[in-house]
């Protein structure tokens, strides 16, 4: 493909950048970016090559002294220096370039959101700010002016001097530009205060739009508890007397790490009791972490290229993953991510978007934040420490951050860590960055003699342009479970390497194998298992995430053979019953057991197997599977929603959280059966927007909505958050046969502004989530997915590019889907103009 970029090619920049002087005198049409870079040239005879990208050229000279035009080439993406036209040595090279941040509605550079500027430079807007080095292996020291009649300015780093319209910003770190950033507008802040371990005191702000400003605290807070366990786990302090976080209402991703100056989606820093839910508090806390975990773990160390993103990504999820386990329940928190790694990166994996969580060439980068960089980077992580024990781990780490402190490095650079610190050869455990796809682990077992012998083969489907896969070094977590449900032998780790090995135990009878707990690996497991066995895990397993393990793997096979007319297997229904009978586990736990598989995870499923999925089939059978449950167990599903209230003010900590997730769950069953009289009281009668919006979403789900949304519309109308919530629900909770209609309606709607991402996602995204509506029989849904990634694409291609992988599972399902979905993806390659984001996106999905 034209324009693919190669890792192979990576060359280190020709010159040193220390300094870099910023002015930005801001306006909304025409902001003037006046800058000054101090370069040394590494060698002789290089030209100087600087990214820059619609920008207009209002000066450029060097060393005070203008260049001539045949002193340079400007191109469409940048401009280049000859070396003739430069001197020897050090020299500083002026820019002069004016920008138009009101006309930016791609949300990339600098750009405008309800009258105030912000940027978003990861990974390659700062091109569109000035003319620049703009690449992660290119660090240097940042100090900037803003000018402009706001009354906040900000930049990264400590503040400087400042006066009526103007402040200046010095930010000591070095770093590469995609961490820069700039806010200015008319804001207030929610401040506290953090000491570090060493003593630094650091000014903590979050930043908001005035009357925003009583939905902070929590974000505050969640920082605070960011900071402390940086501290604790990883040994890592604070570096700066302020750390700025400001919350915008237009960005395209979740949260950016900017040094000293997160920029957040609004999304993730406002809430209130009222207006976010459990899912959103949890998801807050999580992002803040995950933002303030890179200060070390991006900024400090960042990338020397964009092929080594999971280098930050992979390690500060896993990061991010950890806090909440430590702050939160741990082992619930397993199972979610576990849930997400599976519904969403194998899905990746089976289909034409497969890539290695390091891989070696794109066109855009910004199509490679995927749940494989991230999600599959994060387990990677997970099993390196799996592999060198805590203790091993931490002076790994110890040694990562010691060595490589300052510097933009490479996946390499990171194993070599592990392999220092634990005299191990990690070649092999290198594949799992450097190869695509899911290995399959099919395990057999026999026992004699007091023998009891497990059996593994490992083999991984072929991914686009990799066909032969070699075999992985896969940590498997064991445990031994005797009949009577007690361990025979505690969780011990096992290192597969080769394609097929054996691992022998002497027990005296024999037992029941509890295999890849804590989902030690991420691998599909492929094991002949009786419903019998797989109920009796779920009773005694003593591994938290093996036992919701085996209550998933009943509840999956029973759906599947309910698509094709199998009746609820009375093993299944029996085992949930023992599993509301049981005062001993927690509600969050029981509630995550409850919640059936999605119906896209099951679609996925019978594809794996072989079969074609059938969407209305696959709706239909978790339809009557709820109500299966919900009859049989009726009585118990009452007294546990009774028994289950939390009485007094909310609170979003972890158990009355998971409480509220119960009753939920037994709600939503036993919607199924009291004709929605349960839902429509707790609806008017909540208090807080987990119920709230929980009792909405069931009654959507159950066709008795159109009240309570009315409702919910009504009062909400001005909370944009809010409004994005109900927009979502409308379509992706509204039963199949009329999601299409329902979304083509909503898109009609005055309050839908689609340039808001947010809002965007929320409508088309709320479509997509709502899988047997999506695969409408006549295709409507993919026209409309279709038609408006082509309406989006001109405004925010990297949004329009984004949701073009609801697509991505497009071979899974019949010939008649298959050609409806080949021609709409036609349809958007074919469209003049589409943006280098969506074309690749579209090409690579055609296959
Ligand atoms: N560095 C990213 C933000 C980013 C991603 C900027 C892609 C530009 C392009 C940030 O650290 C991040 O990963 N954010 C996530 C949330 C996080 C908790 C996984 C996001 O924005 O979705
Ligand atoms: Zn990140």
């Amino acid at each position: 493909m034209d324009g693919t970029i190669y890792l192979s090619d990576y060359t280190p920049y020709p010159f040193d950048l220390d300094q870099v002087h910023l002015t930005f005198r801001l306006a909304p049409s025409a902001t003037r970016v006046l800058a000054r870079l101090h370069l040394t040239p590494k060698g002789e005879g290089a030209s100087l090559h600087l990214d820059g990208e619609d920008l207009k050229l209002i000066s450029l000279g060097i060393d005070g002294t203008a260049l001539q035009p045949a002193d340079y080439l400007m191109t469409e993406t940048g401009l280049t220096v000859h070396a003739a036209a430069l001197p020897e040595g050090a020299f500083t090279l002026e820019t002069e370039v004016e920008i138009a941040p009101n006309a930016n509605t791609a949300l990339e550079g600098l750009y405008m959101s309800n009258g105030m500027y912000c940027t978003q430079c990861e990974a390659e807007g700062f091109r569109k700010i000035t003319f620049y080095p703009d690449r992660p292996d290119v660090m240097a020291r940042f100090h900037v002016r803003i000018e402009g009649d706001l009354p906040v300015l900000l930049s990264n780093g400590n503040a400087g001097a400042s006066g009526q319209g103007w402040a200046e910003w010095d930010d000591p770190w070095p770093k590469p530009a995609y961490l820069f950033a700039l806010v200015a507008g008319d804001l207030v802040a929610t401040s506290g205060k953090f000491t570090t371990k060493s003593g630094l005191e650091v000014d903590l702000n979050i930043w908001v739009r005035p009357g925003d400003e009583d939905r902070c605290d929590f974000a505050l807070e969640s920082l605070v508890r960011s900071m402390v366990w940086d501290e604790e786990a990883y040994g890592r302090e604070y570096d700066l007397s302020v750390f700025n976080l400001v919350a915008v209402d237009d960005f395209n991703m979740g949260a950016m790490e900017n040094k000293g100056l997160n920029i957040f989606n609004s999304k993730l820093v406002l809430a209130s009791p009222e207006t976010a839910t459990d899912t959103d508090y949890m998801r807050i806390e999580a992002v803040i972490g995950h933002e303030y975990f890179h200060n070390w773990t991006g900024d400090r160390i960042t990338c020397r290229d964009w092929f080594q993103l999971c280098l930050k990504e992979g390690l500060t999820v896993f990061r991010d993953q950890s806090f909440t386990r430590d702050v939160r329940l741990g082992p619930v928190k397993r199972i979610e991510d576990a849930a997400t790694l599976r519904t969403r990166q194998f899905r990746e994996d089976q289909g034409p978007l497969a890539h290695p969580p390091r891989p070696n060439h794109y066109r855009e980068i910004n199509n490679f934040y995927t749940v494989t960089v991230y999600e599959k980077g994060a387990e990677i992580v997970g099993m390196l420490k799996r592999l060198a024990g805590d203790e091993g781990y931490r002076r790994a780490l110890d040694l990562y951050f010691d060595r490589h402190d300052g510097q933009a490095c490479t996946i390499e650079d990171w194993l070599k860590v592990f392999e220092d610190v634990t005299g191990r050869d990690l070649s092999q455990f290198a594949l799992w960055y450097t190869s695509a796809g899911t290995p399959h682990l099919k395990v057999t077992d026999t026992y004699a003699d007091g023998r009891y012998t497990l059996t593994f083969r490992q083999s991984t489907p072929p991914t686009p342009g990799e066909a032969e896969k070699a075999p992985r070094h896969i940590p498997i977590a064991l445990g031994l479970l005797d009949l009577q449900g007690r361990e025979v032998l505690s969780t011990q780790l096992l290192e597969m390497t080769e394609e097929e090995q054996s691992f022998s135990f002497d027990v005296a009878e024999k037992p029941v194998p509890s295999i890849l707990r804590d989902f030690s690996a991420p691998v599909v497991l492929q094991r002949e298992q009786s419903p019998e066995e797989q109920a009796f895990l779920l009773a005694h397993d003593t591994d938290g995430f093996n036992r919701w393990e085996a209550g998933r793997s009943l509840a999956q096979r029973t759906l599947i053979d309910m698509t094709t007319g199998a009746e609820p297997a009375p093993a299944y229904l029996e085992a949930i019953g023992n599993l509301l009978a049981d005062d001993t586990l927690e509600p969050a736990f029981i509630a995550h057991c409850l919640a059936l598989p999605g119906e896209d995870e099951l679609a996925q499923a019978i594809f794996a197997a072989g079969g074609t999925p059938d969407p209305d089939a696959i709706h239909a059978a978790r339809n009557a599977l709820s109500k299966a449950i919900a009859t049989t167990h009726e009585t118990r599903l009452a007294a546990l929603y009774d028994a289950l209230e939390v009485k007094g003010p909310y609170s979003p900590d972890a158990e009355p959280a998971g409480k509220r997730g119960l009753r939920l769950a037994c709600l939503s069953l036993l919607t199924k059966l009291d004709g929605g009289t349960r839902a429509k009281a707790l609806f008017d009668q909540a208090n807080n927007m987990t119920e709230s919006f929980g009792a909405l979403s069931i009654l959507i789900r159950a066709g008795l909505g159109q009240e309570a949304s009315q409702a919910f519309r009504n009062r909400w109308q001005d909370n944009r958050l809010v409004m994005d919530k109900w927009f979502m629900v409308e379509v992706a909770a509204c039963p199949p046969e009329s999601a299409v209609s329902r979304a083509r309606e909503l898109a009609q709607d005055s309050a839908f502004d689609w340039k808001n991402p947010n809002r965007f996602r929320a409508l088309v995204g709320g479509l997509t989530a709502n899988h047997a509506g999506f695969h409408a029989k006549d295709g409507s849904g993919y026209a409309f997915l279709a038609d408006w990634l082509i309406k989006l694409d001109p405004m925010n291609p990297q949004t329009a590019a984004r949701m073009s992988t609801s697509f991505e599972t497009w071979r899974r399902y019949d010939a008649t889907r298959q050609q409806m979905i080949r021609e709409e993806l036609t349809r958007i390659t074919e469209t003049r103009g589409l943006s280098r984001d969506l074309s690749e996106m579209s090409q690579r999905l055609l296959g």
